[in-house]
């Protein structure tokens, strides 16, 4: 099956869970501009597949759609890799792999290729609900530069319960340690996704009237969107140096993956520092970005065709 068979991109979108046809509304826009750009929307149910009834989660999926991309809610990566197997069954296939969108979903899997770029991190893999002990979480922490941390899991944190559940003051004091760990574990609950990652704490600056953070969506290994933060109050995104964004290119590249996003902060020294690394088909977009530009990358498939 080649894509160049495929007469449009078709893109899954996950389905309004109130309203059968229709697209999830947090995602309507976006739809609407890849239907005027001459691409297929076609629907996925997003509870079914994280029910784990794939099938059921595909079954609107025209058949022999060939070559699709995915854009919307989260998915866990095992999930993912049976929305590709359901694809297949009926014709169709992801443009990003299971393989693939693990490795820039989930921080195991992009850490190594960005370790030079992001903070010192180390994870241990964990069941949810499962809280680890003080022992193993000292050991963990032990392997990180002493100073401050930050938890999360291999997908998200509770940045809104920072001081709860996020930030430690200092990963060398083995209490504190496991009461925020402990708080994130519990708080996250059924959503705790792979394990629990320690973080070395960098300090960051906002660059002066722009986001705190620059969310960068690349194609095939090119910068094609610089946003702010979806979370940002501010829209505009600062400009990146190029010597900065040659490094991060570097690293995407040797990630290989057809649609990541990239999110850089400025850290007090001057450099420019990957917070986090994404699949851009689940990465959320900041509400002032006209939804057409990010539909422009999911459409591109020229280098992709026949792959
Ligand atoms: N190592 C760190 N040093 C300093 N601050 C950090 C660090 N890691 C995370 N943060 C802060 O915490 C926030 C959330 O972290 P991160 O982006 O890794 O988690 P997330 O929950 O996946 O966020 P998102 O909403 O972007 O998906 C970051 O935007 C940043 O402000
Ligand atoms: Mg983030």
């Amino acid at each position: 099956m080649t894509m160049a068979t495929t007469p449009a991109t078709t893109v899954l979108y996950c389905a309004d869970p109130l309203g059968g046809r229709r697209v999830d509304p947090h995602f309507a826009a976006e739809a609407r501009a890849l239907r005027a750009q001459g691409a297929t929307v076609a629907l996925v149910d997003h509870d079914a597949l994280l029910a784990g009834d794939a099938e059921r989660a595909v079954a609107r999926v025209p058949t022999a759609a060939g070559g699709v991309r995915y854009r919307g809610w989260m998915v866990p990566a095992a999930r993912y890799a049976e929305l590709d197997e359901a694809l297949r069954r009926r014709g169709g296939e992801l443009g990003t792999g299971p393989e693939a969108y693990r490795r820039a979903h989930e921080l195991p899997g992009w850490y190594d290729t960005f370790a030079a770029l992001t903070p010192a991190s180390v994870w241990l893999p964990t069941a949810p609900g499962a809280i680890p002990d003080r022992k193993r979480l000292a050991a963990l922490a032990a392997a990180l530069p002493p100073g401050a941390g930050v938890v999360k899991d291999y997908v998200k944190s509770r940045k809104h319960e920072w001081h709860e559940a996020c930030h430690i003051p200092d990963l060398g004091d083995p209490e504190a340690l496991h009461r925020v760990v402990s708080r994130f574990v519990e708080l996250q609950d059924e959503f705790l996704t792979g394990g629990v990652v320690l973080r070395a704490f960098e300090h960051f600056v906002a660059p002066e009237g722009a986001a705190t953070e620059v969310r960068i969506w690349w194609r095939d290994g090119e910068p094609r969107l610089f946003t702010a933060h979806p979370d940002s109050p501010l829209p505009e995104a600062a400009e990146i140096p190029a010597r900065d964004l040659e490094p991060v290119r570097a690293a995407v590249r040797a990630l290989d993956c057809p649609f990541v996003t990239t999110d850089l902060a400025l850290r007090t020294d001057g450099a420019w520092r990957v917070v986090e690394v994404g699949d851009g088909q689940v990465s959320d977009l900041h509400r002032e970005v006209d939804p057409g530009l990010l539909t422009a990358l999911l459409t591109d498939d020229q280098s992709t065709a026949g792959s």
